[in-house]
C-alpha cells in the first residue's frame, strides 16, 4: 500500500474572529510568519507527506488563498525582466508544478465536519488529510507530521489523528482522547470527548489540527446532526468511526504553534525568525533586550 497520501483537505472557511479587525480583509490563512503566509506551511507539509491534490474549503471572502497560489504574470515578468532570479524562483515556488488546486465553497460556517464534508466530491472514497493551517507544526529538516502520519496510516491500515499533550486546565478548548498505548507515539483511541472540562476530561491528550481519514468519515458525516456550538463536528463523526475501525491518536514529532491565537502567532514568527539564517542572530538580541 503505498504511503503517499495523494489529497489533502484545507477547511479555510472559518471566520478568524480572533484576529479581527486584520481578518475583516486578510484571510487568517494569508497573515506571514516573518514572509511566508500560514497556508504556505500548510501546503509544504502536505506536498511533503506526497499530496498532488489540494482542496481548499474557503468562503466568498477568501479569494486571496486561490490568487496567491495562481500565476502572477505581471510580477513575474517584471522579476525576469530585471534580473531578480532569485524572487522569481520565490514566486514561482509556492507550488510544485505537479500539484493542482481545487476550491470548494462552504456556503455557511457550520462548522469543521461540515466544511470536510464540502470536499467530499473532490476526494470520493480514498484516505485523505485535513491539515487546519492555523496549526502550524514545524519539524525543522525531518518529515513534516503529516507525512509521519502518512506513513503510519498505510502500515497500520488506520485513521491517524495527531494529538498533543496540553495542561489539564485546557482541556475545555479541545477534543480529549482517551487511548490505550501501542507504541512510543501511536495510542488506539477509545473514546473522543469534544472540549470536557478539566474535572471530566479522560486524558490530556487534545486533538490538533491534523488528520488522515478514510473516505468513510465523508458518510458518517453526512449523518451527524449538530453538536456543540450548533457546528457540526469532526469528532462527533470520529466518534461514529471509531465504532467501525481503528483510529489511532498519534503524537508527532515536531513543535506546534497555534496561530489562530495572537501569542501563538508572535511564537511562531519568532521560532521562525531564529531558523533563518539571515534573521537569526538580530532576533535573539533583540529578544535579549526586550526580556531585560
Ligand atoms: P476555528 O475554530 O479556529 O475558527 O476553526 P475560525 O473561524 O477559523 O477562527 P476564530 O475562532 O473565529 O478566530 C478551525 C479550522 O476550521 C475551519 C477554520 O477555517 C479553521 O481552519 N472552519 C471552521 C471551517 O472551514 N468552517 C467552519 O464552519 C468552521
Amino acid at each position: 500500500m503505498s504511503k503517499r497520501l495523494r489529497k489533502v483537505v484545507f477547511p479555510v472557511a472559518g471566520l478568524g474572529t480572533r484576529f479581527l479587525p486584520a481578518t475583516k480583509v486578510v484571510a487568517k490563512e494569508m497573515l506571514p510568519v516573518v514572509d511566508k503566509p500560514l497556508i504556505q506551511y500548510a501546503v509544504d507539509e502536505a506536498v511533503d507527506a506526497g499530496a498532488d491534490t489540494l482542496v481548499f474549503v474557503t468562503n466568498r471572502y477568501k479569494h486571496a488563498i486561490a490568487d496567491y497560489f495562481d500565476k502572477a504574470y505581471e510580477l513575474e515578468s517584471k522579476l525576469a525582466q530585471s534580473g531578480k532570479n532569485d524572487l522569481l524562483a520565490m514566486v514561482q515556488g509556492t507550488l510544485p508544478r505537479h500539484v493542482r488546486c481545487v476550491f470548494v465553497t462552504q456556503p455557511e460556517a457550520l462548522g469543521l465536519g461540515h466544511a470536510v464534508l464540502c470536499a467530499k466530491p473532490v476526494v470520493g472514497d480514498e484516505p485523505f488529510g485535513v491539515v487546519l493551517p492555523d496549526d502550524l507544526i514545524w519539524n525543522g529538516k525531518g518529515p513534516g507530521a503529516l507525512r509521519q502520519m502518512a506513513e503510519l496510516a498505510a502500515d497500520e491500515h488506520a485513521g491517524v489523528i495527531a494529538v498533543e499533550e496540553v495542561p489539564r486546565e485546557q482541556t475545555h478548548k479541545y477534543g480529549i482522547v482517551d487511548a490505550t498505548p501501542v507504541s512510543h507515539r501511536a495510542a488506539k483511541i477509545n473514546l473522543v470527548v469534544e472540549k470536557p472540562r478539566p474535572e471530566l476530561a479522560p486524558s490530556n491528550l487534545a486533538i490538533v489540527g491534523r488528520y488522515v481519514l478514510p473516505g468513510r468519515i465523508f458518510e458518517l458525516l453526512e449523518n451527524t446532526k449538530p453538536g456543540a456550538g450548533g457546528e457540526i463536528q469532526l469528532t462527533d463523526a470520529i466518534e461514529a468511526l471509531l465504532a467501525e475501525q481503528s483510529v489511532l491518536a498519534y503524537r508527532f514529532e515536531g513543535t506546534r504553534f497555534d496561530c489562530g491565537n495572537k501569542l501563538g502567532l508572535v511564537k511562531a514568527t519568532l521560532a521562525m525568525a531564529l531558523e533563518d539564517p539571515q534573521l537569526a542572530e538580530a532576533t535573539r538580541g533583540f529578544m535579549r533586550e526586550v526580556a531585560c
